[in-house]
């Protein structure tokens, strides 16, 4: 389990160890927009301020994947405790 920190308002979620960060934002009231759900279209793209993402997608390239400046939190993770994303 790790958390994702939102931005805008300071607001911490926990992402559980069977939930995707799509899904827990959603339970916190944070929509998403995703259409593949598999890391494949790029449409739930969101960049990453701060922490490591762990990368699950096929959309991103390796190089993309190395500068950890976005992710596609319908199916990546994270491999630091915290993930600040610029939502
Ligand atoms: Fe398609 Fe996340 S919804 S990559």
């Amino acid at each position: 389990e790790f958390q994702v920190k939102l931005a805008s308002s300071g607001r911490i979620v926990t992402v559980p160890k069977d939930c995707t960060v799509v899904q827990a934002l959603a339970a916190a009231g944070v929509e998403v927009a995703t259409s593949c759900e598999q890391g494949v279209c790029g449409t739930c793209l969101t960049r990453v301020l701060e922490g490591e993402p762990d990368h699950k997608d096929m959309y991103l390239s390796p190089e993309e994947q190395a500068a950890n400046d976005q992710f596609t939190p319908c199916c990546s993770r994270s491999r630091s405790p915290m993930l600040v994303l610029d939502l």
